[in-house]
């Protein structure tokens, strides 16, 4: 099993809907895929059509103390192969008790390590904030790919994820190798096309060498979970991305230092 952690400190850089278009194609391509929204706003849950109220089971029972185990709250949905873990809106309260005890930082990555046999690949959509939610999906992921809107301020953004990445790779003593992925690239405006070289260039290596366009038809977020696989430029992009990211998985990593 592959965790994947889509994580940005910053909002509206395209997590959601990458976490979506990676996990459907892993799943087009006949993997077990489990999708579990961290986000307390829980856009990815309303994309596969589940309503806030009442809220749903799904994340925050793993936080909770309960019995309930992460095999008894993925859901299945329109998508074959793919599995969901719906977010609720106490999610946001967690963060406060995450202070006051020990040991919640790791709930997610042990609850993910006893369904490891169940799912080939877990990708953890993250709120966009550093917080208890987003340590958990840090602490239990093998790879972070880190979507980033190619815009100059973006740029100081994916800069403040990759140290945070960086720390919490150093106190669990395991590597976590990052992405990045150039997102809602906008080649007719000068600012992108020179964000996106300045991306490359900076992060060569580490950065998908292309980008996932602006796209109208990746808007559509309840089109994106429905039963009918999408198409455009866009769609396109995150196939080729997932490819991209596929390969880098293939490649031994470096040693922990
Ligand atoms: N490539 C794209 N082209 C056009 N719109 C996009 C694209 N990627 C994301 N969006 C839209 O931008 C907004 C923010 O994307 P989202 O995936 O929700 O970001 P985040 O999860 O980081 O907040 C959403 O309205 C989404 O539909
Ligand atoms: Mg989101």
């Amino acid at each position: 099993m592959q965790t994947w952690a889509i994580a940005n400190q910053k909002g509206g850089v395209g997590k959601t809907t990458t976490s979506l278009c990676l996990a459907r194609g892993l799943a087009l391509a006949g993997n077990r895929v489990l999708l579990v929204d961290l986000d307390p706003h829980a856009s990815l849950t309303r994309a596969f059509g589940i309503p806030a109220n009442p809220p749903p089971a799904g994340t925050h029972d793993l936080f909770s103390g309960g019995s309930a185990s992460l095999a008894s709250l993925a859901r299945t949905t329109d998508i074959t192969g793919l599995k969901l873990i719906a977010a609720q809106p106490a999610l946001a309260t967690l963060e406060r008790r995450g202070a006051t005890q020990p040991g919640l930082g790791l709930a997610l990555g042990r609850a993910l390590h006893a369904v490891h046999t169940l799912y080939d690949h877990v990708l953890l959509d993250c709120p966009p904030t550093l917080g208890l939610l987003m340590v958990n999906a840090l602490a239990a992921a093998d790879r972070l790919v880190v979507p980033t809107q190619t815009d100059p301020l973006a740029l100081h953004g994916l800069a403040d994820m990759l140290r945070t990445a960086a720390m919490v790779e150093r106190s669990r003593h395991r590597t976590l190798p990052q992405h990045v992925l150039p997102t809602l690239y906008d080649r007719r405006t000068r600012s992108g096309v020179h964000s996106l070289e300045q991306l490359h260039a900076l992060y060569e290596g580490k950065a998908w060498p292309s980008a996932v366009p602006m796209d109208t038809r990746l808007r559509d977020a309840r089109a994106l979970a429905g039963p009918v696989a999408p198409s455009g430029r866009g769609a396109d992009a995150y196939l080729r991305a997932l490819r991209w990211l596929l390969q880098q998985t293939d490649k031994p990593s470096r040693k922990a230092a």
